[in-house]
C-alpha cells in the first residue's frame, strides 16, 4: 500500500526538493518541450469549484502528453457514496495518478496511504501546496532570486498562508503573517514553519498591524477572507477582517519594486480594493498563469524514473 511519491503538502517535502521543483518550474516555463505523461491518465478528483487549478493540471497533463479525466463533487461523493480507500483503489486500477481536492486533508492522506499511485494535494483546509510552488515561481522570475527577500501574507492564516510559509522557510525567504488574533496560523505549524526556517535562513514574525507588516516587503500576498467551506462565518469574518484589505494606499509602504500576489479567486471590497489586480504592481495573473509551469515541473518529478 502506499507510494514513495505524492505532494500532499509543502512541509512534506525536503527544502532542497522545494528549490529544485521551483528551478525546475522556471526552467520548463522556458522550454515547454518534455513529454513525460506520454502514455499516462490522471484522474482529477475535485470536492469543490476551481477554475485555475483545473485548468492548469488538464492543460499541464496533455502538454506533457498524458490524459486527464475530471471528476465533479456530484459524481463521486468520497467519503459519501463510497469510502475514501474504495474509491482510492479502484482509481489506481486504472489511472496512474490522482489530483484531489477535498475539504478534509485527512482524505488526501488516507488516499495516499491506499494509492500505488501519486496523489497530489489539489487544495484542501490544510495546504495547497502547488499553488505555492507557482507562488515561488512568480517571485523567482520577478526577483531573479528568493534569499533574503520579504514576503507580507496579509490575511486569514489559512491554508494558502501556510503552503506559502513552509515555501518560504524553505527558500531562505523572510516571511510575514499580518492577521488578526484568532485568526493567525494555527501555533503547531508555525512552529513546525519556524523550525524549517532556522536551517534556510528565513525570519518569521506575526505582527498585527498590516500597516507594520509591510514595510520593506518585497512582496505583499493576500487571499480571500473567508475559504470556500467557511460560508456560515463570512459576516463574523467581514468584520474580524476589517482594517486588513491590501489597496493601493497599503502597498505604497512596502518597497517601491514590490509586487502584489493573490491566488485567486478575488473578492474586491473585501481583502483587496476595487482593481488591485490590475494595480501596476499586481503579478496576479502570471501567478495564475505559473500555476501550470510549477504543477509540471511536479508531474515531471513524480514520474520521473529515478
Ligand atoms: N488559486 C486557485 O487554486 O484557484 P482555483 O480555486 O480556481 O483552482
Amino acid at each position: 500500500m502506499g507510494n514513495d511519491k505524492d505532494l500532499l503538502s509543502i512541509a512534506n517535502l525536503t527544502s532542497e526538493q522545494v528549490r529544485q521543483l521551483v528551478e525546475d518550474g522556471v526552467q520548463i516555463k522556458q522550454e515547454r518541450s518534455s513529454r513525460v505523461l506520454d502514455g499516462k491518465i490522471i484522474a482529477l478528483l475535485f470536492e469543490k469549484p476551481s477554475l485555475r487549478t483545473k485548468s492548469s493540471f488538464e492543460v499541464g497533463i496533455r502538454q506533457l502528453g498524458g490524459q486527464a479525466v475530471y471528476f465533479g463533487r456530484d459524481e463521486v461523493g468520497l467519503g459519501v457514496r463510497e469510502s475514501v480507500a474504495d474509491v482510492t483503489r479502484v482509481l489506481e486500477r486504472m489511472f496512474d495518478g490522482i489530483v484531489a481536492r477535498v475539504f478534509d486533508h485527512a482524505k488526501l492522506e488516507e488516499m495516499a496511504k491506499y494509492a500505488r499511485i501519486p496523489v497530489v494535494n489539489a487544495l484542501s483546509d490544510a495546504e495547497h501546496p502547488c499553488q505555492a510552488l507557482a507562488d515561488l515561481v512568480t517571485l523567482q522570475e520577478n526577483f531573479g532570486e528568493l534569499g533574503g527577500k520579504r514576503v507580507v501574507f496579509v490575511g486569514d492564516g489559512n491554508n494558502i498562508a501556510v503552503s506559502l510559509g513552509f515555501a518560504c522557510a524553505s527558500v531562505g525567504t523572510d516571511y510575514v503573517v499580518a492577521s488578526p488574533p484568532g485568526y493567525r496560523i494555527p501555533d503547531g505549524v508555525w512552529k513546525k514553519m519556524s523550525q524549517r526556517a532556522q536551517s534556510s535562513g528565513s525570519r518569521m514574525e506575526w505582527v498585527e498591524r498590516p500597516q507594520d507588516a509591510v514595510r520593506d516587503a518585497d512582496c505583499v500576498y493576500t487571499d480571500v477572507w473567508t475559504s470556500m467551506g467557511q460560508e456560515a462565518e463570512q459576516a463574523k469574518r467581514l468584520k474580524a477582517f476589517g482594517g486588513y484589505q491590501v489597496n493601493p494606499e497599503l502597498m505604497k509602504l512596502a518597497k517601491p519594486n514590490a509586487v502584489f500576489m493573490h491566488d485567486m479567486p478575488a473578492h474586491e471590497g473585501e481583502e483587496i480594493s476595487k482593481g488591485m489586480l490590475d494595480h501596476p504592481q499586481s503579478v496576479a495573473f502570471d501567478q495564475a498563469e505559473n500555476r501550470l509551469h510549477a504543477q509540471k515541473a511536479v508531474l515531471a518529478w513524480l514520474y520521473s524514473n529515478d
